[in-house]
Protein backbone atom coordinates (compact mmCIF):
# COMPACT_ATOMS: atom_id res chain seq x y z
CA UNK A 1 0.00 0.00 0.00
CA UNK A 2 1.65 3.31 -0.86
CA UNK A 3 2.66 5.74 1.48
CA UNK A 4 1.71 3.51 4.55
CA UNK A 5 4.34 1.23 6.62
CA UNK A 6 2.82 -2.02 8.48
CA UNK A 7 5.02 -2.71 11.23
CA UNK A 8 5.04 -6.07 11.28
CA UNK A 9 7.76 -7.22 13.82
CA UNK A 10 6.59 -10.15 15.70
CA UNK A 11 7.24 -8.41 19.35
CA UNK A 12 4.55 -5.65 18.15
CA UNK A 13 1.69 -8.09 16.86
CA UNK A 14 2.45 -9.92 19.83
CA UNK A 15 1.61 -6.87 21.97
CA UNK A 16 -0.86 -6.35 19.88
CA UNK A 17 -3.08 -9.45 20.38
CA UNK A 18 -2.64 -8.74 24.03
CA UNK A 19 -4.34 -5.30 23.50
CA UNK A 20 -7.15 -6.31 21.38
CA UNK A 21 -8.13 -8.61 24.45
CA UNK A 22 -11.18 -7.15 26.03
CA UNK A 23 -10.02 -8.81 29.20
CA UNK A 24 -6.85 -6.84 29.33
CA UNK A 25 -6.36 -4.63 32.41
CA UNK A 26 -6.39 -0.82 32.34
CA UNK A 27 -2.69 -1.20 33.54
CA UNK A 28 -1.85 -3.90 31.31
CA UNK A 29 -3.04 -1.87 27.95
CA UNK A 30 -1.56 1.46 29.28
CA UNK A 31 1.92 -0.56 29.49
CA UNK A 32 1.74 -2.45 26.31
CA UNK A 33 0.81 0.96 24.19
CA UNK A 34 3.68 2.09 25.92
CA UNK A 35 5.99 -0.43 24.58
CA UNK A 36 4.59 -0.67 21.55
CA UNK A 37 5.15 2.82 21.28
CA UNK A 38 8.81 2.47 21.57
CA UNK A 39 8.87 0.00 19.23
CA UNK A 40 7.24 1.96 16.25
CA UNK A 41 9.43 4.82 17.10
CA UNK A 42 12.40 2.26 16.35
CA UNK A 43 10.65 1.62 13.32
CA UNK A 44 9.37 5.41 12.43
CA UNK A 45 12.80 6.89 12.98
CA UNK A 46 14.57 4.03 10.86
CA UNK A 47 15.49 6.23 8.09
CA UNK A 48 16.43 10.14 9.73
CA UNK A 49 19.23 11.90 7.77
CA UNK A 50 22.63 11.45 9.26
CA UNK A 51 25.47 14.06 9.51
CA UNK A 52 29.42 12.99 10.03
CA UNK A 53 30.84 14.87 13.16
CA UNK A 54 34.61 14.14 14.71
CA UNK A 55 34.68 12.64 17.41
CA UNK A 56 37.37 11.71 20.30
CA UNK A 57 37.56 8.18 21.76
CA UNK A 58 39.76 7.23 24.73
CA UNK A 59 42.11 6.03 22.16
CA UNK A 60 41.82 8.09 19.13
CA UNK A 61 39.76 10.17 16.78
CA UNK A 62 36.86 9.18 14.77
CA UNK A 63 34.46 10.01 12.01
CA UNK A 64 31.22 9.13 14.02
CA UNK A 65 27.50 9.73 12.36
CA UNK A 66 24.76 11.78 14.28
CA UNK A 67 20.96 12.31 13.39
CA UNK A 68 21.01 16.21 11.65
CA UNK A 69 18.67 18.44 12.11
CA UNK A 70 16.80 20.26 14.74
CA UNK A 71 15.29 17.44 17.74
CA UNK A 72 11.97 15.68 16.61
CA UNK A 73 8.73 17.07 17.18
CA UNK A 74 6.34 14.65 19.39
CA UNK A 75 2.55 15.42 18.44
CA UNK A 76 0.35 13.06 20.47
CA UNK A 77 -3.61 13.90 19.82
CA UNK A 78 -5.07 13.78 23.32
CA UNK A 79 -6.25 11.53 24.95
CA UNK A 80 -5.13 8.40 23.41
CA UNK A 81 -1.78 9.70 21.47
CA UNK A 82 -0.32 10.44 24.62
CA UNK A 83 -0.26 6.60 25.78
CA UNK A 84 2.13 6.45 22.92
CA UNK A 85 4.42 9.49 24.11
CA UNK A 86 6.26 8.08 27.25
CA UNK A 87 8.02 5.39 25.66
CA UNK A 88 9.20 7.33 22.16
CA UNK A 89 10.52 10.01 24.49
CA UNK A 90 12.24 6.89 26.18
CA UNK A 91 14.34 6.43 23.08
CA UNK A 92 14.21 10.18 21.96
CA UNK A 93 15.03 11.95 25.46
CA UNK A 94 15.01 15.65 23.67
CA UNK A 95 12.54 15.83 21.60
CA UNK A 96 9.95 18.44 21.48
CA UNK A 97 6.29 18.14 22.42
CA UNK A 98 2.76 19.37 20.64
CA UNK A 99 -0.41 18.99 22.62
CA UNK A 100 -3.50 18.40 19.89
CA UNK A 101 -6.48 17.79 22.47
CA UNK A 102 -9.12 16.52 19.56
CA UNK A 103 -12.63 15.00 20.46
CA UNK A 104 -14.63 13.04 17.98
CA UNK A 105 -18.18 14.17 18.01
CA UNK A 106 -20.52 10.98 18.91
CA UNK A 107 -22.66 11.47 16.39
CA UNK A 108 -21.18 13.85 13.69
CA UNK A 109 -17.62 11.88 13.66
CA UNK A 110 -15.86 15.13 13.63
CA UNK A 111 -12.91 16.10 15.51
CA UNK A 112 -13.35 18.50 18.36
CA UNK A 113 -10.53 21.07 18.95
CA UNK A 114 -9.83 21.85 22.82
CA UNK A 115 -6.36 22.30 23.07
CA UNK A 116 -3.39 23.18 21.14
CA UNK A 117 -0.16 24.15 22.41
CA UNK A 118 3.41 23.43 19.92
CA UNK A 119 6.86 24.53 19.81
CA UNK A 120 6.89 27.64 17.73
CA UNK A 121 9.60 26.02 14.96
CA UNK A 122 7.52 23.31 13.86
CA UNK A 123 8.98 24.62 10.63
CA UNK A 124 12.35 23.41 10.85
CA UNK A 125 11.19 20.08 12.36
CA UNK A 126 10.27 16.70 11.77
CA UNK A 127 6.89 16.10 13.43
CA UNK A 128 5.41 12.45 14.59
CA UNK A 129 1.80 13.05 15.00
CA UNK A 130 0.95 10.17 17.18
CA UNK A 131 -2.77 8.53 17.51
CA UNK A 132 -3.64 4.92 18.09
CA UNK A 133 -6.65 4.90 16.17
CA UNK A 134 -6.59 5.87 12.74
CA UNK A 135 -10.46 5.12 12.12
CA UNK A 136 -12.49 7.78 9.71
CA UNK A 137 -9.07 9.51 9.99
CA UNK A 138 -11.15 13.33 10.76
CA UNK A 139 -8.83 13.18 13.97
CA UNK A 140 -5.82 12.52 11.93
CA UNK A 141 -7.05 15.16 9.04
CA UNK A 142 -8.09 17.96 11.13
CA UNK A 143 -4.45 17.33 13.62
CA UNK A 144 -2.52 17.56 10.74
CA UNK A 145 -4.16 20.43 9.22
CA UNK A 146 -3.81 22.52 12.47
CA UNK A 147 0.73 21.64 12.96
CA UNK A 148 0.72 22.74 8.86
CA UNK A 149 -1.21 26.18 9.07
CA UNK A 150 1.72 26.41 12.32
CA UNK A 151 4.29 26.36 10.09
CA UNK A 152 5.14 21.93 9.84
CA UNK A 153 6.33 20.82 6.51
CA UNK A 154 7.69 17.11 7.19
CA UNK A 155 5.15 15.33 8.77
CA UNK A 156 4.89 11.47 9.63
CA UNK A 157 1.64 9.78 11.34
CA UNK A 158 2.01 6.85 13.65
CA UNK A 159 -1.00 4.90 14.37
CA UNK A 160 -1.45 1.23 16.27
CA UNK A 161 -5.07 0.44 14.35
CA UNK A 162 -5.66 1.80 10.93
CA UNK A 163 -9.05 1.12 9.00
CA UNK A 164 -9.15 1.46 5.14
CA UNK A 165 -11.19 3.82 4.95
CA UNK A 166 -8.85 6.05 7.47
CA UNK A 167 -6.06 5.59 5.04
CA UNK A 168 -7.47 6.39 2.01
CA UNK A 169 -9.27 9.59 3.82
CA UNK A 170 -5.67 10.86 5.48
CA UNK A 171 -4.06 9.64 2.25
CA UNK A 172 -6.08 11.66 -0.22
CA UNK A 173 -5.86 14.90 2.64
CA UNK A 174 -2.62 14.95 3.24
CA UNK A 175 0.04 12.64 0.54
CA UNK A 176 3.13 13.84 1.96
CA UNK A 177 2.30 12.39 5.08
CA UNK A 178 3.39 8.72 5.34
CA UNK A 179 1.15 6.04 7.53
CA UNK A 180 2.83 3.69 9.92
CA UNK A 181 0.63 1.22 11.43
CA UNK A 182 1.13 -2.04 13.78
CA UNK A 183 -2.13 -3.14 11.61
CA UNK A 184 -4.59 -3.08 8.61
CA UNK A 185 -8.01 -4.05 10.30
CA UNK A 186 -10.95 -4.99 8.47
CA UNK A 187 -13.40 -2.01 8.58
CA UNK A 188 -15.62 0.72 9.95
CA UNK A 189 -18.34 -0.41 12.07
CA UNK A 190 -22.03 2.30 11.86
CA UNK A 191 -20.58 4.16 14.97
CA UNK A 192 -17.17 4.99 13.43
CA UNK A 193 -15.75 1.92 15.09
CA UNK A 194 -12.46 -0.11 13.64
CA UNK A 195 -13.84 -3.54 13.79
CA UNK A 196 -11.91 -6.32 14.79
CA UNK A 197 -10.28 -3.12 16.61
CA UNK A 198 -9.80 -2.90 20.63
CA UNK A 199 -12.41 -0.57 21.38
CA UNK A 200 -12.22 2.87 22.74
CA UNK A 201 -8.33 3.34 22.68
CA UNK A 202 -8.60 6.16 25.22
CA UNK A 203 -11.29 4.58 27.64
CA UNK A 204 -9.51 1.71 27.77
CA UNK A 205 -6.01 3.87 28.96
CA UNK A 206 -7.87 5.46 31.51
CA UNK A 207 -10.45 3.33 32.61
CA UNK A 208 -13.21 5.48 31.76
CA UNK A 209 -16.60 4.80 29.63
C1 LIG B 1 -10.33 8.48 19.41
C2 LIG B 1 -8.89 8.12 19.07
C3 LIG B 1 -8.59 9.04 17.92
C4 LIG B 1 -9.91 9.14 17.23
C5 LIG B 1 -9.87 8.33 15.99
O1 LIG B 1 -10.38 9.64 20.13
O2 LIG B 1 -8.02 8.29 20.15
O3 LIG B 1 -8.13 10.31 18.32
O4 LIG B 1 -10.90 8.63 18.13
O5 LIG B 1 -11.05 8.41 15.29
P1 LIG B 1 -11.19 9.14 13.90
O6 LIG B 1 -10.10 8.62 13.03
O7 LIG B 1 -12.56 8.68 13.43
O8 LIG B 1 -11.13 10.61 14.09
P2 LIG B 1 -11.67 10.11 20.96
O9 LIG B 1 -12.42 11.13 20.21
O10 LIG B 1 -12.43 8.91 21.41
O11 LIG B 1 -11.01 10.89 22.17
P3 LIG B 1 -10.14 10.32 23.40
O12 LIG B 1 -8.81 9.86 22.84
O13 LIG B 1 -10.04 11.52 24.28
O14 LIG B 1 -10.91 9.20 24.04
N1 LIG C 1 -11.48 5.63 18.32
C1 LIG C 1 -11.21 4.58 19.13
O1 LIG C 1 -10.72 4.76 20.25
N2 LIG C 1 -11.52 3.35 18.69
C2 LIG C 1 -12.05 3.13 17.48
O2 LIG C 1 -12.28 1.95 17.12
C3 LIG C 1 -12.32 4.23 16.66
C4 LIG C 1 -12.01 5.47 17.10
Amino acid sequence: MEGVTVVDHPLVQHKLTLMRDKQRSTKGFRQLLNEIGMLLCYEVTRNLPMERIEIETPLTTMEGVQIAGKKLVFAPILRAGVGFLDGMLTLVPAARVAHIGLYRDPESLQAVEYYFKAPSDLADRMVLVLDPMLATANSAVAAIERLKERGAKDLRFVCLLAAPEGIERLRSAHPDVHIWTAAVDEKLNDHGYIVPGLGDAGDRMYGTR
